[in-house]
């Protein structure tokens, strides 16, 4: 297996192993966790991607995600990204699924709004826009190295909420359907997830984070909106121009990621599978403990 550098301090493209050999081979499993918990975003490409393959491959991680009530691809492993609609017309301009993928657009974590949220995120692309709809990636581990030291101290005891709604919100006010957010309450995590392989730290927040314990809400959320910022600046990212046959799989405890706009006339199709993080990729110490009396 080579591991090629493609980002700033995080992000790299697996040459020489693919998803059937990690499926197929704890050898290769083991190679591409050791990777994945290092490089935080990794690219396969040329693969021969299917439905039964990405699930293959992305179960060897750990349990995967169903997709959310009223997406698509809901009740399944599969969250479909797409603006074709099952006829194959392109959806219209203000259709949900447009608004969707312009929520998308904000910088995020996949599923810090569920509990149990998750580890990881695995993207393949089935039809790819020829102009636009790349898809950005930022670290929050790196970021978090570059904070000051009254910064991390301050954010490694503090708890953030999180709620799908809320990022739903800053594109349209009734894009969160009432049943998408009964099924979705708000959930507070720590904003620092420390991964247990390597013991780095991690910031955690995303467009879906609306507040901080103890912190008034007007200055946490300028807070949030300032630790985004240091970490998706410039020079910070690394922007994927998807070719036919690639799969990306991220590391959610500690990547933002965005989608990029792409031209409403032009198809686009992405399917993902979401791994559930667990106990063992640093989950239970990121739960709210009551502070000392
Ligand atoms: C996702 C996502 C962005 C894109 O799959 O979770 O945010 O570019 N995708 O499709
Ligand atoms: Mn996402």
């Amino acid at each position: 297996m080579d591991v090629i550098s493609l980002g700033p301090g995080f992000a790299a493209e697996i040459r020489g192993l693919g998803l059937a050999d990690v499926a197929a081979r704890d050898d290769a499993y083991g190679a591409v966790r050791a990777a994945f918990e290092t490089h935080s975003v990794l690219l396969f490409r040329a693969q021969p991607i299917t439905d039964e393959l990405q699930i293959a491959y992305s179960a060897r991680f750990g349990p995967l995600e169903i997709a959310k009530a009223a997406s698509r691809g809901e009740g399944t492993p599969f969250s479909i990204l797409t603006n074709i609609e099952p006829d194959g017309s392109l959806v219209p301009p203000g259709h949900k699924e447009a608004l969707r993928a312009r929520a998308n657009q904000l910088w995020h974590t996949d599923s810090c709004f569920k509990d149990p949220p998750s580890l990881a995120s695995v993207l393949s692309a089935r039809t790819i826009s020829p102009i636009g709809g790349e898809t950005e990636f930022a670290s929050m581990r790196c970021a978090w190295e570059r904070l000051p030291v009254a910064m991390r101290t301050r954010l490694g005891s503090a708890y953030a909420w999180h709620n799908y709604a809320h990022s739903r919100s800053k594109i349209a006010p009734h894009l969160a359907s009432e049943r998408e957010r009964a099924s979705l309450p708000p959930v507070r995590w720590r904003m620092r997830w420390q991964n247990p392989a390597n013991g780095r730290d991690s910031l955690y927040l995303a467009s879906h984070t609306y507040a901080i314990d103890g912190v008034p809400d007007s200055e946490a959320q300028a807070l949030i909106a300032e630790l985004i910022d240091h970490t998706t600046g410039p020079g910070q990212t690394y922007l994927h121009h998807w070719e036919p046959g690639d799969v990306i799989m991220w590391d959610n405890r500690c990547i933002l990621h965005r989608g990029r706009p792409w031209p409403g006339d032009k198809p686009r199709h992405m399917v993902r599978t979401t791994i559930t993080a667990t106990d063992a990729d640093g989950l239970a110490e990121m739960r709210w403990v009551r502070p000392a009396a």
